[in-house]
């Protein structure tokens, strides 16, 4: 049977401990810290410890909003993990997050939209449970771009950072609420403005790509940033468009947090005060299919939404794919507070007779110097105090 509506029912996120300054970067790359936040807003990003991955922290993202969702693993019919950073090409990082979340039943799959990803799973979770054939569906949003950094490209490796953000979507018989308005574009134009060469069947990693670098992300920023202004306030228009509101009618955005000056020129482009727009890219930078996923968790757990509020997410990444979705909210954002509940254990099954893991590179190690990185059992959950934007 078809259900009355569709809803996000629970949310969560897991940051990693590990914080990485502006002024850390500068030890490493020809940068500085004015200039990254006057051109970008970042002041610090988190950079996930050697034993954490894509997998670990979409685990605890995951089971924290199971949690504030008031469900057991096992309700999950459906999980959606957006990254462009699996742990491993094959098996999917779905089918490990399936396991380490304790679910013995649901369909697992990976969603490779790069920054959109967030905004597409959702929008494939919402559209599976609309045909009435399963209930629950589990959305991640999770990156480790860390490791696909050239620390000696000044151009990206200062924009990006690691992280995870989930939600549950559920069926409901009740009517109203959720998703009302969807934009999807992708568009191949722009296909070589952000990339990573190689280690694809385009071109498998060999001694040679490793050598030359293709093993990291490139990108074209002044084209992409031209892009993402534009695109960001069309498909965010659409979306509320269809949704039968009026801008000015959105109490909040969550735009993908690329670029504090991404986000004003979108509320500009709309006609809105930046009150409008919700910003964290000062601690996290760009976590790419992450990003708004853990955009939506901390606005809701700092009370910027409530029942009743209309929300709009909107992102753009490579691809080049842009996605909005204009949201009724309808939880009751005092569940946040069963998040607190769950300890940030990830229980990822490991490989067998596979020792030759080494996520760090030369640069990556010496970054995270400053302290031994954190056992995934005694990382705590709570983050530091907000930092202002710079504007
Ligand atoms: N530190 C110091 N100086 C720098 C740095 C740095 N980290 N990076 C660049 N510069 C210098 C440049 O060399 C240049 O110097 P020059 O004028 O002497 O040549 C100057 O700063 C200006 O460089 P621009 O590239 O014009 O700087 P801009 O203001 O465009 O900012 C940025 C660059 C931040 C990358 C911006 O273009 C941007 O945000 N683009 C969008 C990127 C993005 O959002 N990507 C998301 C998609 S990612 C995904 O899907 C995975």
């Amino acid at each position: 049977m078809q259900p009355r509506s569709v809803r996000i029912t629970g949310w969560g996120m897991y940051a990693p401990e590990r914080v990485v300054t502006n002024a850390d970067l500068e030890r490493v790359v020809d940068t500085n810290d004015d200039w990254i936040r006057t051109r970008t807003g970042i002041r610090e990003r988190r950079f996930a410890a050697s034993n954490e991955t894509t997998a670990t922290m979409s685990a605890i993202a995951a089971k924290r909003a199971i949690a504030v969702a008031g469900l057991q693993p096992d309700d999950i019919d459906l999980i959606f993990i957006a990254t462009l950073t699996p742990d491993y090409w094959m098996p999917s990082t779905g089918a490990l997050v399936k396991e380490a979340i304790g679910n013995t039943t649901a369909a697992a799959m990976d969603v490779m939209a790069a920054c959109s990803g967030f905004v597409y799973a959702y929008a494939s979770a919402d559209a599976y449970l609309r045909t009435g054939r399963y209930r629950h569906a589990l959305v991640v949003g999770a990156e480790v771009l860390s490791r696909f950094l050239d620390f000696s490209d000044r151009n990206t490796c200062i924009l990006f950072g690691d992280g995870a953000g989930a939600v549950v979507v559920s069926a409901s018989e009740e009517e109203g609420g959720g998703l009302g308005g969807l934009e999807m574009t992708t568009d191949p134009d722009g296909a070589y403005m952000i990339w990573l060469p190689s280690g694809g069947s385009r071109s498998p990693a060999t001694g040679g790509t490793l050598t030359r670098g293709e093993h990291f992300v490139r990108m074209e920023g002044r084209e992409t940033y031209r892009y993402a202004t534009k695109t960001m306030a069309t498909s965010a228009l659409r979306a509320i468009e269809r949704a039968g509101w009026e801008p000015d009618e959105v109490d909040l955005f969550i735009p993908h947090q690329a670029n504090v000056r991404i986000i004003e020129s979108v509320a500009k482009g709309l006609g809105l005060p930046m009150d409008k727009m919700f910003v964290n890219v000062d601690k996290y930078g760009n976590t790419s299919a992450a990003s708004v996923g853990i955009a939506l968790a901390e606005a809701v757990d700092s009370g910027r939404i409530g029942i009743g509020d209309k929300v709009v997410l909107v992102a753009f990444g490579a691809g080049l794919t842009s996605g909005a979705a204009a949201i009724e909210w309808t939880a009751d954002p005092r569940c946040g507070e069963r998040a607190a509940s769950v300890e940030p254990v990830a229980g990822v099954r490991e490989p067998l007779d596979w020792s030759s893991v080494d996520p760090m590179s030369e640069r990556l190690r010496e970054l995270l110097r400053g302290g031994p990185p954190t056992p995934l059992e005694d990382v705590a959950p709570g983050e530091p105090e907000p930092v202002e934007v710079a504007r």
